[in-house]
């Protein structure tokens, strides 16, 4: 775990920035897969570190794999990290006790990827959108009902939907309704794990306008993750690119997207159909991304990226490269690649 800690403590140390809501120092989380005797562990996420301010948007990229998801559910109290610790709003939450837990279950919300199987059937959505207020037990029946209605409003559909059941509604309608839910206790982040990539695509643009409005009229920080890059582009403040359970690269999104500091960053874009034609052109010249990832059970020493990168060189298999600065970036933006440098002037 060494590796992990290295990481961590180039992502900046343990003092809090004013306006932090949630932040994560070098979280980890195994998973066990195999057969007992001869099992093995996958390190899903691997000393991640990130800090997610009051109102901000965090994208968060990467092949499929490399831990997305189970980022996510750690940072919203679903899985308990095997190392690491996660504050929000400045508590550990990660100790156990319990009323710092339910401090993050209340305050930091999931939308789910898949809203055909995140809803329970058998509820009306009258109640599976108050369904949290009933469990925090903070409103009798009368004033659930009344804040259902608010919150389906809030969402863009409307009160006389209140005792319908999810399958009455189409695909978009009822990722709706799974927003009207997680907004229910008032949350101060909202993780949204590729919210729209189960949706017919006549229908993304919408949800994702209504998460970005949502943002801006509430005031609720935003995690998402996503495959598309263009969208991430558009709908979040910083972006943070992962490969096999580590950042490799994090800062604000413009920068990143304009001038890539790092040669896994750089091969998405270019492989991404959503970038623009020309300077997906440019970079391809450059850089490809060749065959699958890695196995996270077993990953590469030294960067996690070396076998995939055609600048590797031999410091890359032996020594891993920590989250950093590029030398002469003006910005905030964290790199871990040796050369990073490099990869900075290359791409502008
Ligand atoms: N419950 C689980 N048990 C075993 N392995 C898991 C479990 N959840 C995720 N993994 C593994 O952890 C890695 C990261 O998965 P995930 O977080 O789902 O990535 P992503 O969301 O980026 O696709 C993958 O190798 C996946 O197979
Ligand atoms: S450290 Fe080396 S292998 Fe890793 S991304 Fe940079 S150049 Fe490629
Ligand atoms: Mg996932």
């Amino acid at each position: 775990m060494s590796l992990s800690v290295d990481q961590h403590e180039a992502a900046g140390g343990a003092a809090e920035s004013p306006g932090v809501v949630l932040r994560a120092d070098a979280l980890v989380k195994r998973f066990r897969v195999g057969p007992a005797i001869r099992s093995n562990y996958v390190s899903a996420v691997d000393g991640v570190s990130l800090d997610l301010r009051r109102g901000e948007s965090l994208g968060i990229v990467g092949e499929s794999g490399c831990g997305k998801t189970t980022l996510a559910r750690m940072l919203v109290g679903l899985e308990r990290p095997d190392g690491g610790t996660l504050r929000f709003r400045q508590r550990d939450v990660t100790a156990g006790r319990r009323a710092d837990r339910r401090l993050l279950r209340k305050g930091v919300q999931m939308i789910f990827q898949d809203p055909y199987t995140s809803l329970d059937p058998r509820m009306t959505v009258g109640k599976l959108v108050t369904e949290p207020l009933a469990a925090n037990r903070t409103m009798g029946a009368r004033a659930r009902r009344g804040r259902a209605g608010e919150l389906l409003e809030l969402v863009g559909l409307s009160v006389d939907m209140l005792d319908r059941f999810p399958h009455q509604f189409s695909g978009g309608q009822r990722q709706r309704i799974g927003v009207a839910r997680a907004l229910a206790l008032d949350p101060d982040v909202l993780v949204c794990d590729e919210p729209v990539s189960a949706l017919d695509v006549s229908v993304q643009a919408q949800v994702i306008n209504l998460l970005r409005d949502l943002q801006r009229r509430l005031g609720v920080a935003i995690v998402f993750i996503a495959h598309d890059l263009s969208v991430v582009r558009h709908l979040t403040d910083r972006v943070a690119v992962m490969y096999l359970g580590r950042i490799a690269e994090i800062g604000d999104s413009d920068s990143i997207f304009e001038g890539p500091a790092h040669p896994y960053t750089r091969a998405l874009l270019s492989a991404s159909p959503s970038v623009d034609p020309a300077r997906r052109g440019q970079l391809a010249q450059r850089v490809k991304l060749i065959g699958e990832p890695p196995s996270p059970i077993d990953p590469p020493v030294g960067c996690r990226f070396h076998p995939r990168c055609e600048l590797a060189q031999d410091r890359c298999r032996t020594e891993t490269p920590l989250l950093r600065v590029p030398a002469d970036d003006t910005g905030t933006r964290r790199s871990a690649c040796h050369f990073a440098e490099a990869v900075l002037t290359d791409a502008r």
